[in-house]
C-alpha cells in the first residue's frame, strides 16, 4: 500500500473486534519507530506493549468516561518519554515532536497491516504509569488502542463518535493552516 493510501486508510476507529497480538506483530511495528528520525538520533521514543488480559483490565479503571470502547482492544501501547532524553534546543523542547513521529509510523504501519491503532489522551496518567511500570520521572504521552475494525458499531459509543465510525470528523481546509512564503496575519 502507498503511503498516501495508508494515510487516507487510518482512522481513529472506535468500534473493535479482537486480533491476535503476537511477538512478531511488536517487533513489526516496533522496527518502523525504530527507524524514525530523530533531533541528533537522540530516539527518545519508548514504549510498552501491554496485552496480558489482566494488564489490559487494569488499563481499563483508568481510561476516561468517555473511553469505554477502549475495553475491547486486544492491546494498549504505553507512549512514554522525557524531555531530557532528546534535544532541548533553548526553549525548543523536541522529545513530543520526535516520539510523536514515531508513533505517527507505528500507527501507519499497524494500518497497513490492517489494524486499528487509535491514540488516545483520555486516561489518569499517574495510576496509568503505576500500572504499566513507568518511571515517575517519565511522562505517559498516550496511550494506542489496538484491535480490529469492527463493522458492528460498539454500542457504548456516544451518538457522534458513532458518526466518527461512518465518516472522518470534518478538517479544516487547508487555506487555514498553511501559509505561502509569508505568515499572513491574522494568525492563531
Ligand atoms: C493525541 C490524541 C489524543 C486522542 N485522544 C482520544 C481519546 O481520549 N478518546 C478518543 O475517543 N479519541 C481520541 N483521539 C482520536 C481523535 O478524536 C481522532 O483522531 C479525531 O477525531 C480525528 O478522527 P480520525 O483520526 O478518524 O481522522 C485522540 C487522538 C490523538 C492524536
Amino acid at each position: 500500500m502507498s503511503v498516501k493510501k495508508t494515510i487516507e486508510k487510518r482512522r481513529a476507529h472506535r468500534s473493535l473486534d479482537p486480533v491476535e497480538i503476537t511477538r512478531d506483530l511488536i517487533e513489526d511495528l516496533a522496527e518502523t519507530a525504530r527507524i524514525t528520525p530523530s533531533c541528533a538520533n537522540k530516539q527518545p521514543w519508548r514504549f510498552v506493549f501491554a496485552y496480558d488480559k489482566n494488564m489490559l483490565n487494569e488499563l481499563f479503571t483508568v481510561l476516561s468516561v468517555g473511553n469505554k470502547w477502549v475495553e475491547k482492544a486486544s492491546m494498549i501501547i504505553g507512549v512514554f518519554s522525557k524531555p531530557e532524553n532528546d534535544c532541548i534546543i533553548g526553549e525548543r523542547l523536541y522529545y513530543l515532536f520526535d516520539t510523536g513521529m514515531a508513533t505517527a509510523f507505528l500507527i501507519l504501519r499497524a494500518t497497513e497491516l490492517g489494524l486499528v491503532a487509535h491514540p488516545i489522551a483520555g486516561f489518569k496518567e499517574t495510576p496509568a504509569k503505576e500500572i504499566l511500570g513507568i518511571p515517575k520521572n517519565m511522562r505517559l504521552i498516550a496511550l494506542i488502542a489496538v484491535g480490529k475494525h469492527s463493522e458492528v458499531i460498539n454500542p457504548v459509543l456516544s451518538d457522534s463518535m458513532k458518526l466518527g465510525e461512518k465518516q472522518r470528523p470534518p478538517r479544516k481546509s487547508i487555506d487555514e493552516f498553511i501559509h505561502v512564503n509569508k505568515v499572513k496575519e491574522p494568525i492563531n
